[in-house]
């Protein structure tokens, strides 16, 4: 039985394998609507979600299966003091899979040590968020044709942004991946990112603070909210909310195939006014969330179609 807390958890061609998957389910939907007859999916979210939760909902109805779950630990009985641990061990009677999202890291790893069914994590804390990750690349892939050869800039909140570790660490196995990391000082990436991730792999990066002037070299944009839950301190993140804002005048700087992605929700830091540009992608980005979180359920479950 297998798991999915890490984009590594897959080799690259698995991934690559999982991607085709998720192409072919986007071309051939009918071909899979009844691949998960009988099946369900338990969404366990200890945390708030509207991508996530409905898109692995979505993908297991899509694929004819069932969903069961809860959306916030109050209603659940966590909020009684059940364990994470007594929970997957109940959960592993009523379904077949199950997605977890939890703000404690690695409380998902902890769950598939005891769990019965597959365990894929929706999402943990400032950790990981390898789902995202799956529909980051499936986006890229799928619109630039390719996911070597770019250079990257992610803007925001690079302390917190657990989509942006997940796709730091998912990256680094193509070749010629340049990272320009653009955020202001007190929201760099951890250090194991930078130390145990890029520099170990030899992977060229830099890191700046103006979206202006990173703009202009830029294969995909990938921006990213202020994580206002993980800050200790409400001031510190009023004052770095609106830090970044991409308006239409700082699209103006960027490169006419220049994607903008973002693995949503957004609050201010791209202007609606940008939506209408050709460049913006993080709509089309959710779809492509559903097809691969299709692709991913077939895969864990072993289902051939
Ligand atoms: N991208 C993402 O994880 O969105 P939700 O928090 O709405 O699930």
């Amino acid at each position: 039985m297998r798991h999915l807390m890490s984009p590594l958890d897959l080799t690259v061609e698995e991934l690559d394998k999982l991607l085709d998957l998720a192409n072919d389910i986007e071309k051939f939907p009918e071909k899979y609507a009844h691949a998960c007859d009988g099946k369900r999916i338990a969404t366990l979210f200890y945390e708030p979600s509207t991508r996530t939760r409905l898109s692995f909902e979505a993908a297991m109805m899509n694929l004819g299966g069932k969903v069961l779950g809860f959306s916030s630990a109050d209603s659940s009985s966590a909020a009684k003091g059940e364990s994470v641990s007594d929970t997957i061990r109940m959960v592993s009677c009523y379904a077949d899979i199950c997605a977890m999202r939890h703000p404690k890291e690695g409380a998902p790893l902890v769950a598939s040590m005891v769990s019965g069914i597959p365990v894929i994590n929706a999402g943990d804390g400032g950790h990981q968020h390898p789902t995202q990750t799956l529909t980051d690349l499936l986006t890229i892939r799928s619109l630039k044709g390719r996911l070597d050869h770019l250079t990257i800039g992610l803007c925001g909140d690079l302390k917190f942004g657990r989509t942006v570790h997940s796709l730091i660490n998912a990256l680094v196995r193509y070749t010629g991946i340049r990272f320009v990391l653009i955020s202001p000082e007190e929201l760099r990436v951890p250090d194991y990112i930078r130390e145990d991730v890029l520099r170990s792999n030899g992977i060229p990066f830099e890191e700046v603070i103006r979206l202006e002037d990173a703009l202009p070299k830029l294969d995909l944009l990938y921006m990213t909210r202020v994580q206002r839950e993980r800050f200790f301190n409400e001031d510190d993140y009023v004052r770095m909310k609106d830090f970044y804002i991409l308006d239409s005048a700082k699209m103006k700087l960027a490169g006419p195939d220049m994607l903008v992605l973002h693995p949503l929700p957004r609050v201010n830091e791209i202007s609606t006014e940008v939506d209408a540009d050709p460049r913006a992608a993080y709509f089309r980005q959710v779809q492509y969330g559903v097809y691969v979180r299709m692709a991913l359920i077939l895969t864990l479950l072993e289902v051939k179609v």
